[in-house]
């Protein structure tokens, strides 16, 4: 795995003004490296990850995931090798609502068109403590037990890259603290690089490196 971030410039529109949230920045990251992003609300971490991800365009610059540089995607592509690559997890949990935890487990392999038993994808759910889940819908869990179905989610797919946005920001603390003790066992346990934009300091100690992005550039 390799993740090559080099001069990234990132600006949006506001009416006839410009507005600048990424400056020049760099960084690269080593395989299976944990590294936490933190920084004010507003300073673009949400916006980098997002670029990371392939979800939007950089004004200029270039980002490299597998020797792949994401400028050098069409949007089918990016899309592709998206599915292949990358997890998320995200705040707000972003299951399908209307499929079971089993079915919101199997849809990543199913549009990759990978093969898949059963009994792989009730393991994983065992994995994530949610084996009794595997009928049951988003709605019909908590918000801890939807969150451990979505890192379940974001990591079916064994992706290089795993990009985490304030993964315990929806969830009190208590459960939060459960769901990222989860999340670091996992991410450990299958050695999968990661991105964690988090707030909270005690979570970014445990990672590997912390960075703060201030100023549109991530520092030390
Ligand atoms: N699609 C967009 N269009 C215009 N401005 C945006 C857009 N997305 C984010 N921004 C602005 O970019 C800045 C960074 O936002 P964001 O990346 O969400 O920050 P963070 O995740 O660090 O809180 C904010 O000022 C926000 O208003
Ligand atoms: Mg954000």
């Amino acid at each position: 795995m390799s993740l090559d971030i080099t001069n990234v410039v990132k600006s949006y529109r506001q009416g006839s003004e410009k507005l600048t949230i990424l400056k020049d920045l760099n960084l690269k990251v080593e395989t299976g490296e944990v590294v936490a992003i933190v920084g004010a609300s507003g300073s673009g971490k949400s916006t980098f990850l997002s670029l990371v991800a392939g979800l939007d365009s950089y004004d200029s610059g270039e980002i490299t995931i597998n020797n792949q540089r994401l400028s050098g995607l069409t949007k089918k592509q990016m899309t592709h090798f998206r599915a292949e690559t990358i997890g998320f997890v995200f705040q707000q949990f972003h299951l399908i609502s209307h499929l079971t935890a089993f079915e919101n487990l199997a849809l990543p392999l199913q549009i990759l068109d990978r093969q898949y038993d059963d009994q792989f994808i009730l393991q994983e759910l065992e994995n994530v403590g949610l084996r009794s889940r595997a009928e049951h819908k988003p709605t019909e869990m908590s918000g801890g037990e939807c969150q451990r179905l979505a890192l379940a989610r974001a990591l079916i797919t064994k992706p290089s890259l795993l990009l985490a946005d304030e993964p315990s920001g929806n969830l009190d603390s208590e459960t939060g603290q459960k769901v990222m003790s989860l999340f670091f066992a996992q991410v450990r346990k299958t050695k999968t690089t990661t991105l964690l934009v988090t707030h909270d300091l005690e979570l970014a100690k445990m990672c590997d490196r912390k960075l703060i992005l201030k100023q549109g550039q991530l520092c030390d």
